[in-house]
């Protein structure tokens, strides 16, 4: 396994569009299939502290807060829409096999 990646999911076990928080330490983290890649972020919403899994949706490049509607950049986690005004933090990916690994390091 890639040095400072933990496994986190599995690729089978997330389908396009999908979101899922997994935790790390004492990280939240919520891992998206955006459709083209799998992303990972902050599971707790800037704004008011949704979590993202739960309430979020995929929509197109963004990622959509369900509580007030806060926008996020799905590659970069910066903020697209208000209300929110602090990015999501944003962890690397790596894809192992069937495995996906995320680094909460850094
Ligand atoms: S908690 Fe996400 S938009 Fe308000």
């Amino acid at each position: 396994m890639a040095k400072g990646y933990v496994k986190v999911a599995t690729v089978d076990g997330l389908s396009s569009g999908k979101l899922k928080c997994v935790k790390v330490g004492n990280e939240e983290v919520c891992i998206i299939n955006t459709g083209s890649s799998i992303v990972a972020l902050s599971n707790i919403c800037t704004h008011a502290g949704c979590e993202l899994a739960d309430n979020g949706e995929v929509d197109g490049e963004e990622l959509e807060c369900g509580c007030h509607g806060s926008r996020f950049k799905l590659a970069t986690g910066e903020v697209t829409g208000p209300p929110a005004r602090v990015n999501l933090k944003r962890f690397d990916v790596r894809i192992q096999g069937n495995d996906i690994l995320i680094s909460v390091s850094g």
